[in-house]
């Protein structure tokens, strides 16, 4: 894939319109999360270093169309010049005339952040038009959000066919490590997926057999195909009705010899509650009144000593509920393996999705993977396949 970056383009002096992600976690009003925005400081400091003026947009949240306080960018825009070091600037709306004006007051090297794209009801819509206001804006259209790349908004897909269209260099760093991932990847090549629901991953799965080498599948969507298969998972979640999906599932996995890894034995207990007590056991030993609520220790190994024969590693989803101890037991011991086998230079792994990338957090080693995505649904459709309308417009 070849795509435009910054260093095709001179800056100084120019308006850049920069779609960044600034849809923060946030709880009771506070930013739980920064981590979008420490990666999105490299592109605008590298802008307005080099004499840009530039006009940060993005969605907040899911507004739908209309105003609404507690999704107003204004403290994002706080964080952000607290994070640049520099004076960061902030205008009500998106369009119109207050937008207008705060643009073209910019000197070189200003920042100005707009107010949520998706307090137009147009974003959502690709609505040319609304394109149209946002392109008037600016000179150039810079896209740094990788993450919100899975949707055709106006904002990510409709502006870049109306301004010379670059990524910026999270945009870079993320597309060049996904690339190494699963589009010209060392062999062999693990995936491991988890999880709660098959349902939500069908297509991502039956992509995964025809790309990888080996396919673990963890986390309560591992229950689905035991059950599948005719194996007890007393009062396991899982979908019923997927069975059937699940068992073409492994039949396509077998056509192309792709080997799928399900989990040997299992931590069960009787409620999912921190420090339950629990019981390990085989695979085939499942209490009836119990829930298999982590992978176990001979599923873990097995696991790590496949992974020592891989070159590449893509992960998406947690192998337990990992939220409560201690049943994040076996996702955190794959997380320090895989960890250790990257900084010894023997795998590339990449990993992404929210609860994946909180699960490594909590491990400690969320910085020792070779590139750790900040995206959920973008990283998903990525790995389902999927060109993803914010990168496409972006391409040669
Ligand atoms: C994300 O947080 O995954 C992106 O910002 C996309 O958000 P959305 O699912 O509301 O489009």
């Amino acid at each position: 894939m070849s795509f435009r970056t910054l260093d095709e383009v001179d800056v100084a002096g120019r308006r850049v319109l920069l779609r960044a992600d600034l849809n923060l976690p946030v709880h009771e009003g506070r930013i739980t999360d920064r981590t979008r925005l420490e990666r999105l400081t490299p592109t605008i400091d590298e802008l307005a270093g080099n004499g840009a003026r530039v006009i940060v947009c993005s969605h907040f949240g899911r507004p739908k169309g209309s105003r609404d306080a507690e999704l107003s960018l204004a403290p994002v825009a706080k964080a952000l010049g607290e994070l640049l070091g520099r004076r960061v600037r902030f205008v009500e709306d998106c369009t119109g005339i207050a937008a207008q004006q705060a643009a073209e007051l910019l000197a070189d090297g200003d920042v100005l952040v707009l107010e949520n794209t998706r307090f137009h009801s147009a974003e959502e819509k690709n609505d040319p038009e609304f394109a149209r206001e946002l392109a008037r804006l600016a000179h150039l259209f810079v896209n740094d959000a990788f993450s919100s790349s899975h949707r055709a908004h106006a904002s990510t897909e409709a502006v870049a066919r109306l301004l010379p269209a670059y990524a910026g260099r999270l945009m870079q760093r993320e597309l060049e490590a996904l690339e190494l991932a699963l589009g010209s990847p060392e062999r062999p090549v693990m995936a491991i997926v988890g999880g709660a629901k098959v349902s939500t991953k069908i297509e991502l799965l039956g992509h995964l057999c025809t790309k990888v080498d080996a396919l673990v599948i963890g986390g309560a969507m591992a229950n689905t195909f035991l059950a599948a298969e005719g194996i007890g998972v007393g009062r396991s979640l899982q979908e019923a009705d997927m069975h059937a999906t699940a068992r073409a599932i492994l039949r396509q996995a077998a056509a192309a010899e792709c080997p799928i890894m399900l989990p040997i034995d299992a931590v069960t207990a009787t409620t999912l509650a921190p420090d339950a007590a629990t019981r390990t056991v085989p695979i085939v030993a499942v209490p009836g009144d119990a829930m298999i609520l982590d992978v176990g220790p001979a599923s873990v190994e097995a696991l790590i000593r496949r992974l020592g024969e891989m070159k590449t590693l893509v992960w998406n989803g947690p192998l337990g509920a990992f939220e409560t101890p201690p049943f994040d037991a076996g996702t955190r011991a794959v997380a320090l393996a895989v960890a250790a086998a990257t900084q010894a230079g023997k795998l590339r792994s990449v990993a992404g999705g929210g609860d994946t990338v909180s699960a490594l957090h909590q491990a400690g080693v969320a910085d020792r993977l070779s590139y750790v995505s900040t995206a959920g649904g973008a990283f998903l459709e990525w790995m389902e396949g999927k060109t993803l309308p914010g990168v496409a417009v972006l391409t040669k």
